[in-house]
């Protein structure tokens, strides 16, 4: 982050100062340029501007229809945020297991529990929309589930139109076939969190959607359901977006091309280098034997590398022999969605989901920003070697 900063502190001090000195501190012109910028970006119908990704997540569900009593397909290997939005909105999360190669929700158990009537124990209360998460920056498969909601949950599409919400808070940037990120479902959302590839000074989010009549409804919900002031149709709250935040974005939206190509680059570097020091075999395989395991990429995905994860053996170890070392790592997730406490009410136990909850022993997240160099990048993978040797 400081980096970053370095590279733009004049042109961020100086949209600070625009803000300041126009006195409009709340929504206003400001963000509605950030909706029109994103909208463009993304190839969506339009943007709302809002207080975080948490609060773009429930903004897009709401709008895609969700409501007490309703079920919610998801991912149980995301961050907290994509099953509780689920939960606030009074719907109940449905955790699936994730793809082993990419860790994203695995679009073919999603179709089987819908088919299966085997499978599937008994009939998913009211569903209502399907959450799949573009995780570390990767889209999920979003063909696969798209034909979900066609074929396989038909059934539930005429009773209920179910819907396709993006969780893209770590993708901005990222495309599925050459189409955004943030236009591949009904409505999607985005978190600015300041770590993120698109980052704010302060909390901030933004929800996208390709249809025009959401987009009005998702404003007036983030402004206590208001469609004008001091009266209100419909319980809404307050989750609009600061003036300085969305002029800082601004300036950043302006770099963010450059800087996914810099991770696009920075994460070919680490897949090259970790090939050539022999810690990797093939991209997924874990028969040979190698430490290091990279994820898949799907062919259709333009990755943004929001993280580079590698699963290893003897993760904590290493993390700990990095951190003596002074390099930074992290795991994204330590404890999969449905072994969470909080949700101890759904009645899922260790065992349900495999594949997440292997992931979760095995996920470690290496340095990853645009300003990374070429020599830290080769002593974080001299130093995994050096572990591992
Ligand atoms: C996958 C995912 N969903 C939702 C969120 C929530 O975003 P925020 O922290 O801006 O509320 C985040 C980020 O923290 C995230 O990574």
């Amino acid at each position: 982050m400081r980096r970053q900063y370095d590279g733009i502190r004049e042109e961020v001090l100086g949209a600070i100062a625009r803000v300041c000195d126009s006195q409009s501190f709340i929504l206003g012109p400001e963000v509605e340029a950030l909706e029109r910028e994103i909208a463009a970006l993304t190839g969506a119908a339009g943007a709302v501007g809002c207080a975080s990704g948490t609060e773009a997540l429930w903004l897009a569900l709401v709008a895609a229809g969700v409501k007490p009593g309703d079920s919610v397909i998801t991912t149980a290997f995301s961050f907290f945020a994509s099953a509780s939005a689920i939960v606030r909105t009074g719907a109940t999360p449905v955790f699936v297991d994730v793809d082993p190669g990419t860790l994203n929700l695995d679009a073919a158990l999603v179709a089987q529990l819908l088919r299966d009537r085997q499978f599937r124990r008994q009939r998913i209360e009211n569903l209502r929309a399907i959450l799949p998460v573009h995780l570390y920056g990767q889209c999920a498969d979003m063909d696969a589930f798209n034909r979900t909601v066609k074929e396989d949950a038909r059934e539930y599409a005429q009773e209920f139109g179910v819907a396709i919400v993006e969780d893209a808070a770590q993708a901005i940037g990222a495309e599925w076939s050459g189409r955004g990120a943030g236009s591949l479902g009904v409505t999607a959302a985005f978190s600015f969190y300041p770590t993120k590839n698109l980052s704010a000074y302060g909390d901030a989010g933004i929800v996208t959607t390709t249809r025009p009549e959401m987009a009005e409804h998702m404003r007036r919900l983030r402004n206590h359901g208001s469609p004008r002031r001091y009266y209100h149709d419909e319980f809404g709250w307050n989750g609009r977006m600061d003036a300085i935040q969305a002029a800082v974005l601004r300036v950043k939206l302006t770099h963010i091309a450059d800087w996914n190509r810099s991770r696009q680059q920075h994460a070919a570097t680490y897949d090259r280098l970790f090939a050539g020091a022999g810690l990797t075999s093939s991209q997924t395989s874990n028969q040979s034997g190698a430490p290091v395991r990279l994820l898949s990429r799907s062919p259709q995905a333009k990755h943004v590398f929001h993280q580079y994860v590698i699963r290893v053996q003897r993760r904590d170890d290493l993390r700990k022999f990095l951190a003596d070392r002074k390099i930074g790592s992290e795991i994204y997730y330590p404890l999969p969605l449905h072994l969470q406490p909080v949700f101890s009410y759904l009645g899922l136990k260790a065992g349900d989901l495999p594949v997440a909850e292997q992931a979760a022993q095995e996920v470690l997240a290496l340095p990853m920003f645009p300003e990374l160099t070429e020599a830290e990048i080769k002593l974080v993978v001299e130093s995994i070697a050096d572990f591992y040797s």
